[in-house]
């Protein structure tokens, strides 16, 4: 896995710090109303599960697997619902933890989503801010990094599946992704 990679773009340390922060931010802000804090499969499960751990106020879990992208490295503009959530949200604060915003289609379907189920506020926490690829209107609540346009993986996010293990950020060589 490693030779593929260019270079670290946000370390072990640099990650820890960061999603400490930001859930630290989030848990005052929803100190009394037990939210729901939904994590967007794959991307989001290394984040998801260190941000939890830094929450600290009563919360419900829950998960929804969703995909606009068919595999390789570039949106393919459609989203497929392929795990929904287990809870209703109606009448709930719900906080969704996302890997990366980039083109803004997955969660911006996400918020409207939530917000037609019912939903009384919807928090978007990112991980990673793409803000120059940005083609449907929706911002971050909270955001831990901005990057530019490459393609990163590690800390869940991957290539083709792979290198969702890799324990920080790194730049994935293009020579993988254009070949
Ligand atoms: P959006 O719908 O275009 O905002 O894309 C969001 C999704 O694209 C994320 O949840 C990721 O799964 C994927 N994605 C976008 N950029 C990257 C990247 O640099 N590395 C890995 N996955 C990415
Ligand atoms: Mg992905």
């Amino acid at each position: 896995m490693l030779q593929d990679i260019e270079r670290i773009l946000i370390t072990e340390e640099e990650l820890r710090a960061k999603v400490k922060e930001a859930a630290l931010a989030i848990g005052k802000r929803y100190r009394e109303s037990n939210p729901v804090v939904v994590g967007i499969l794959k991307g989001s499960i290394i984040f998801y599960s260190d941000f939890i751990r830094h929450l600290d106020i009563p919360v419900t879990l829950d998960f929804m697997a969703v995909s606009s992208y068919g595999g390789g490295s570039v949106s393919s503009g459609k989203l497929r619902m392929k795990k929904d959530l287990d809870t209703d949200v109606r009448g709930r604060d719900v906080v969704i933890v996302e890997d990366i915003i980039d083109s803004g289609f997955t969660l911006a379907n996400l918020k409207q989503l939530l917000g037609e189920r019912g939903a009384k506020s919807v928090c978007i926490v990112t991980l990673l801010n793409k803000k120059g690829r940005r083609a449907y209107e929706i911002a971050p609540d909270y955001n831990c990094f901005d990057i530019e346009n490459e393609f990163v993986v590690g800390y869940g996010l991957d290539y083709n599946e792979k290198y969702r293990n890799l324990p920080y950020l790194g730049v994935l060589k293009r020579e993988i992704y254009e070949k």
